[in-house]
């Protein structure tokens, strides 16, 4: 009996320190899984607090600022790169863009409306709307960080289920540029689109509360 109840409270004791949220980072909380330290969260939900802004790392070693944090929904955003003018690069172009771990128990969302610029011909191939009235054109035309893509070849897709949810690819003779609108509603005004790229995450697993036991 004794040995029974130790052993319950020695799985209650590891099952309350697996679950303690981390500290705050600057002004955000770092809700349970998302973890910034070996200490607390759960080390596979990796991300990092730096100098107060929490960020995300990508399997390139990227950082990408976090925006917002759902928990209940099991999401987060994070900012697009900036777009470097005039050239048309995004910053994150020498890493090809966004790059996830397979393993990763984080994946891009089915949300995101993604923006391709100063592409070359061959992207025409591939199931994209690149015509001259696709929502790309506006970010051209309209915003100031988009004017060095300016009457480049664009293109816009939704980052659905058919296409790989991994990765954002830029490179040098492809497309050198991008950026992601979450949850863009059709001809919602340019001006109310909401910039990120939105990420979910796999729930722990029950078991891995129990892993060492
Ligand atoms: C850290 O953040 C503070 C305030 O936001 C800023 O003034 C400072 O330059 C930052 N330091 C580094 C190393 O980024
Ligand atoms: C491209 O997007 C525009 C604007 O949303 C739409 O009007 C047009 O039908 C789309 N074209 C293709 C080929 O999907
Ligand atoms: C577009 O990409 C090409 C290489 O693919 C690069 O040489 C050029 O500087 C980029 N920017 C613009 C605005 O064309
Ligand atoms: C992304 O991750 C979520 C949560 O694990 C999963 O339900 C979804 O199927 C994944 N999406 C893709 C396209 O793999």
């Amino acid at each position: 009996m004794a040995v029974k109840l130790i052993h319950i409270s020695l799985i209650l004791l590891s099952l309350v320190s697996t679950f303690e949220a981390c500290p705050k980072c600057g002004s955000m909380d770092v809700p349970y899984p998302l973890s910034t330290s070996d200490n607390c969260g759960d080390p596979k939900y990796r991300i990092y607090c730096n100098n107060g802004s929490l960020e995300f790392l990508s399997a390139q070693g990227f950082y990408y600022k976090i925006l917002s944090i759902n928990p209940s929904s099991y999401k987060l955003i994070i900012r697009p790169p900036s777009i470097q003018n005039p050239m048309c690069q995004s910053s994150d172009l020498p890493q090809g863009g966004l790059l996830l771990n397979d393993n990763s128990p984080f994946n891009i969302s089915t949300r995101n409306t993604v923006m391709l610029f100063n592409c070359s011909d061959n992207i025409l191939l591939s199931p994209l709307n690149c015509s001259s009235n696709s929502v790309c054109k506006l970010f051209e035309e309209q915003s100031v960080e988009g004017s060095g893509c300016r009457n480049t070849l664009c293109c816009s897709f939704l980052k659905d289920a058919s296409i790989t949810s991994h990765r954002i690819r830029v490179r040098v003779g492809g497309c050198t540029a991008y950026t992601s609108v979450v949850e863009m509603r059709s001809n919602a005004p340019f001006d109310s689109w909401n910039y990120g790229i939105e990420l979910q995450w796999a729930p722990p697993s029950g078991d891995s509360h129990f892993r060492g036991h």
